[in-house]
C-alpha cells in the first residue's frame, strides 16, 4: 500500500475573552482526527495523519465573532507554511455553519486564503448535542484534501467524482433509519464524513475518498523531495 501522508497542523485558537477552545479540547480534536483518517470509527484507513507542530492563541472578539468578515485579515497574520500545511482557525460562527475549509485547487489561486475554520463549539466533547464528537472538523479537512460532499451533483454522474459513495439526491439530516434516493446501485451513504448527517451518525470514508485524497495530495499539496 502507499506511503502515509504525513500532513503539518498548525491550529490558531482565537477567543473572546474566556470563550472559545481550551488546549485540551484541541488535543482532543487532533486525536479524533488521526481516528477518523486511520479508520478507527469505521471505513478505510485513509493513510492520511495530521502532526500537530503548534498552537497560536490570539485575543480577538471580532475575529472570533465575525471570522468571514475578517478572514483576510485573521489568515495574513496567523497562515505559516505552503500547500502541504493544515492551517486549523478555531472561531465562533453560526450554528448551521458549523466550518469551512478551501479546496486544494484554490491554493494557487489565492494561497493566503487555504486552510479550515471551524467552530469552536464543534470539538469533542463540545456544548452541540448532535456535534460534539469533532467530526466537524474531520469533514472540513476532508475537503481541504478535495474531497466533494457525497450528494454533490445529487444522481447525475460524476457526483461527487468518486465511484464507491453511492450517489444520493440531497443531504442527509439526522441519521434515517433508511435513506435511498437515486435510482442507481447502493443506499445514500449517510454515515460518510463527507454527508450532513450528525455526528454521531458519522463513521467513515471509502477506499475510492482515500484514492482521490492521495491523488490530490500529490498534484496540489506535496511539496517534491
Ligand atoms: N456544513 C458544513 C460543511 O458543509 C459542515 C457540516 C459538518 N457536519 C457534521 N456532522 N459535523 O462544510
Ligand atoms: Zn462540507
Ligand atoms: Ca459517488
Amino acid at each position: 500500500r502507499r506511503g502515509v501522508i504525513r500532513v503539518p497542523l498548525w491550529v490558531h485558537v482565537i477567543k473572546d475573552g474566556a470563550l472559545g477552545a481550551p488546549d485540551s479540547a484541541v488535543k482532543r480534536q487532533v486525536r479524533t482526527l488521526n481516528a477518523a483518517y486511520g479508520g478507527k470509527f469505521g471505513g478505510v484507513d485513509t493513510g492520511v495523519r495530521f502532526e500537530l507542530k503548534g498552537i497560536t492563541h490570539t485575543a480577538n472578539r471580532a475575529w472570533f465573532r465575525d471570522p468571514f468578515g475578517h478572514e483576510r485579515e485573521m489568515k495574513r497574520k496567523l497562515r505559516v507554511g505552503g500547500p502541504e500545511t493544515l492551517n486549523l482557525y478555531i472561531v465562533q460562527m453560526e450554528r448551521l455553519i458549523l466550518g469551512y475549509g478551501t479546496y486544494p485547487q484554490w491554493y494557487a489561486g489565492a494561497p493566503e486564503l487555504d486552510g479550515v475554520m471551524i467552530d469552536w463549539r464543534s470539538l469533542p466533547g463540545g456544548p452541540l448535542r448532535n456535534f460534539r464528537r469533532g467530526f466537524t472538523a474531520v469533514h472540513e479537512i476532508g475537503h481541504w484534501m478535495g474531497l466533494l460532499h457525497t450528494f454533490e451533483n445529487g444522481c447525475d454522474p460524476p457526483g461527487d467524482e468518486v465511484d464507491d459513495t453511492p450517489a444520493e439526491a440531497y443531504p442527509t439530516k439526522g441519521c434515517p433509519a433508511r435513506k435511498d434516493t437515486c435510482p442507481g446501485p447502493g443506499s445514500d451513504p449517510i454515515h460518510n464524513f463527507m454527508d450532513y448527517s450528525k455526528d454521531t451518525c458519522m463513521r467513515e470514508f471509502t477506499r475510492g475518498q482515500a484514492e482521490r485524497m492521495a491523488r490530490m495530495w500529490q498534484e496540489y499539496r506535496a511539496i517534491a523531495p
